[in-house]
């Protein structure tokens, strides 16, 4: 890699441009170090221009580079192992590698991928009102299927955060940041790992990663998922309480000994944010169960949240339902009479939008018509009466 390329000069002394002499099959890449796309613990993310195309570049911390710090070299391995994790990945919700250069004046690897247009972390808090369903349901599908993809091939990704999600202009979510990423001696399901600390972001991580000398298995990647969806539902980036209390026991040589809050009781504040009747709810609720065994597997959750979407209604604000002879239905959604509305939408519903036709089961009608009954409501459109029985029309 190093000895063919040669270093060239731009007007910007912030720019890294490198003659790349055919070198993945690009002849040139100017790396805009000052154009910086985001930050992390290690690295920042820069643009770059790849033969005149705009791609990203992930480039080291100088503090770290320059360091004589042992402990600190661990990062630049950490990423190195990274640069090889993405070169060998290519599917089409893992952020695509483009090529590794090695920076001229640090001899410290540059990671060169796909640019993306927004975190899930920006997209989430950035956005004026609430993300229409589909686009949820889409994003959480698109998360599950990379993880799936990663752990068929023997990877854990343990750092899955809004940050390490990154959007392209039409949604679609890829999966970036294997610098934390661990590969699985053999099958992931059946490893557990045994390391000295919590590998990920806090709030992402389940309780078995949390001890004082985690043991995890792929599982930890299924409850961030769990984590990632409540955030994407909620909007709200997560705000668990301590993970565990003390509790007094003579016994102990501390007078006291710890003791772990469940889940669904630390994350109360965030779980009561999404509505009862949400699709995503016995999803979540799965995928943060305390013990690993009983979390769904990265492949469970892609088919549960694959027929999600497969029923989700295209939602935007300004549409409305329209019903014919269902006024009792319009009363009962009104009183927010979720029993009355299954009831009423207890046999299955032809959908017609401009654009597709698409046939729901009996939940996952309860689940559209309430959402856009509520998204009609909250826009001020009403809702008119005159439509033909059993068919939902968009407007
Ligand atoms: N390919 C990319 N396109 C656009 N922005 C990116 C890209 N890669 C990373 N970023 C931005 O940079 C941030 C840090 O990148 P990341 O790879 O997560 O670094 P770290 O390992 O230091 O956390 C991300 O959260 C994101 O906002
Ligand atoms: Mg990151």
């Amino acid at each position: 890699m190093g000895n063919r390329i040669s270093l060239l000069l731009t007007g910007d002394p912030n720019d890294i441009s490198l003659n790349l002499s055919g070198l993945y099959g690009y002849q040139n890449v100017v790396i805009h170090t000052a154009q910086v796309l985001g930050s992390g613990a290690y690295g920042n993310a820069v643009k770059a221009t790849l033969d005149k195309n705009p791609c990203a570049a992930k480039i080291l911390h100088r503090v770290i580079v320059d360091s004589q710090d042992p402990g600190l070299s661990d990062f630049i391995s950490r990423f190195e192992q990274e640069c090889q994790i993405l070169r060998d990945l290519k599917h089409p919700n893992i952020v695509q590698f483009l090529g590794v250069v090695q920076d001229p004046s640090t001899n410290k690897p540059i990671l060169l991928m796909e640019l993306m247009k927004d975190s899930l972390t920006h997209f989430l808090e950035s956005s004026p009102t609430d993300i229409p369903y589909h686009v949820q349901v889409n994003i959480s599908h698109d998360i599950a299927l990379a993880v799936a993809h990663l752990h068929r091939n023997g990877i854990l990704h343990r750092d899955l955060s809004s940050n390490n999600i990154l959007l392209n202009a039409s949604h679609l979510a890829k999966v970036t940041d294997f610098g934390m990423s661990k590969i699985a001696a053999s099958n992931p399901s059946m490893t557990r790992s045994k390391v000295t600390q919590c590998p990920g972001t806090l709030v992402y991580m389940p309780p078995e990663a949390l001890r004082p000398q985690p043991r995890y298995s792929d599982k930890i990647d299924t409850f961030s998922i769990g984590v990632l969806l409540l955030q994407i539902v909620t909007r709200k980036f997560p705000a668990p309480t301590a993970a565990s209390t003390t509790r007094e026991d003579p016994s102990s040589a501390w007078g006291e000994i710890d003791v772990p809050i469940p889940e669904m009781e630390r994350r109360k504040s965030d779980i009561v944010k999404v509505p009862a009747y949400s699709g995503f709810l016995p999803v979540i609720r799965d995928c943060l169960k305390d013990k690993s065994k009983d979390r769904p597997t990265a492949a469970q959750l892609c088919q549960r949240l694959g027929q999600l979407k497969s029923t989700a209604v295209y939602s935007g604000s300004r549409s409305a339902l329209l019903f014919e002879g269902r006024t009792e239905l319009h009363d009962a959604a009104e009183r927010g009479d979720v029993k009355t509305v299954e009831r009423l939408l207890s046999t299955s519903v032809n959908i017609n939008s401009r654009t597709e036709d698409v046939r729901l089961s009996t939940s996952e009608c309860v689940v559209s018509f309430l959402t856009q009954f509520i998204d009609c409501c909250s826009t001020g459109l009403c809702i008119p009466t005159t439509c033909r029985k059993d068919t939902l029309l968009y407007c």
